[in-house]
């Protein structure tokens, strides 16, 4: 092995796990040397630049406890966290799309009855979701867990406001019958920031980004035996729907919000002024084996 050069520099730290008897850790370190090495060539950072670069990671650390991932809000801005899943939810044509779960989903919340209405705040324009979980041949999915969860009308979700919003505010999980079908009540949502209080949100500054994620509501749709689902439906008039902070909006998941005005269709769902109707149907992929 030669001493470190600037034109060798990679090779050299690559060639120090020549004895490293984990194959996969080999080949991410390489390559993530390769690459690191290649982009400071690249950028040619002075000193300083690289001091604030440290910086700006040793913040970035900082800002993570228990509650707060400020590394994976990083992943969720640069794109990284939406590759990754794309990567690892390729699924054969016609299945539902996954976009990114997010930090705001909760594990353990308990069953509701379909039809529940989930807004526990009463803030918010009243919306009916609705549709049907079946597998790629259209075949409805007896027993699949519906997990779902949104912001309330203030643009933030129930853990955000712990002691102001009722616990499991518009958050609740429902299991389909032998029809397949899910429906419940809860309210239109609107777009929200991402929390932008840490280094990641002043680097969206400095870049002349805005925090903001389009309206849209989370579910994460399970079954044994099929691909989980995590994904978002999308509303398509929502202001960013072209410009998503964490890059999660995907044509598939955009869908449509149809204001009901019939007094009639209102009370038959139990409500007792206008609603927006969503309808949306979901298709899971069979386990990869
Ligand atoms: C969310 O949709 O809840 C979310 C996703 C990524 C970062 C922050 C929030
Ligand atoms: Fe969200």
């Amino acid at each position: 092995m030669g001493y470190f050069t600037e034109e060798n520099s990679a090779q050299v730290v690559i060639d120090t796990m020549s004895d490293c008897d984990n194959p996969r850790l080999k080949e991410v370190v390489s390559v993530l040397v390769r690459h690191l090495h290649a982009a400071v060539k690249e950028i040619e950072p002075s000193q300083d630049e690289w001091m604030q670069a440290i910086q700006f990671l040793t913040s970035t650390g900082h800002m993570c406890d228990d509650w707060r991932q400020e590394f994976i809000l990083l992943s969720d801005v640069l794109g990284v966290s939406m590759l990754v899943d794309a990567l690892n939810s390729r699924r054969p044509p016609g299945a539902s799309e996954n976009t990114v779960l997010g930090p705001f989903h909760v594990a353990d919340v308990p069953l509701s009855p379909m039809g529940t209405n989930i807004c526990l705040d009463g803030k918010g324009e009243p919306m009916l979701a609705h549709g049907v979980v079946s597998d790629l041949d259209g075949t409805p999915i007896e027993g699949a867990k519906i997990e779902v969860w949104q912001t309330n009308d203030d643009g933030f979700y129930d853990v955000q406001q712990k002691g102001i919003q009722p616990e499991f505010n518009l958050r609740a999980v429902f299991r389909t019958g032998a029809d397949g079908r899910y429906w419940f009540r809860a309210v239109k949502p609107t777009s929200y920031p991402i929390p932008d209080d840490g280094p990641v949100g002043k680097l969206l500054a400095r870049l002349g980004r805005h925090p903001y994620r389009p309206a849209h509501f989370h579910y994460l749709i399970s079954r044994e035996g099929y691909d989980t689902l995590t994904t978002h439906i999308f509303d398509p008039d929502d202001p960013y729907i072209g410009s998503d902070a964490v890059f999660g909006v995907k044509e598939s998941l955009l869908a449509d919000f149809v204001p009901v005005d019939d007094p009639e269709l209102q009370r038959q769902n139990a409500f007792e002024t206008r609603y927006f109707d969503v309808e949306f149907d979901f298709r899971l992929a069979n386990e990869a084996v």
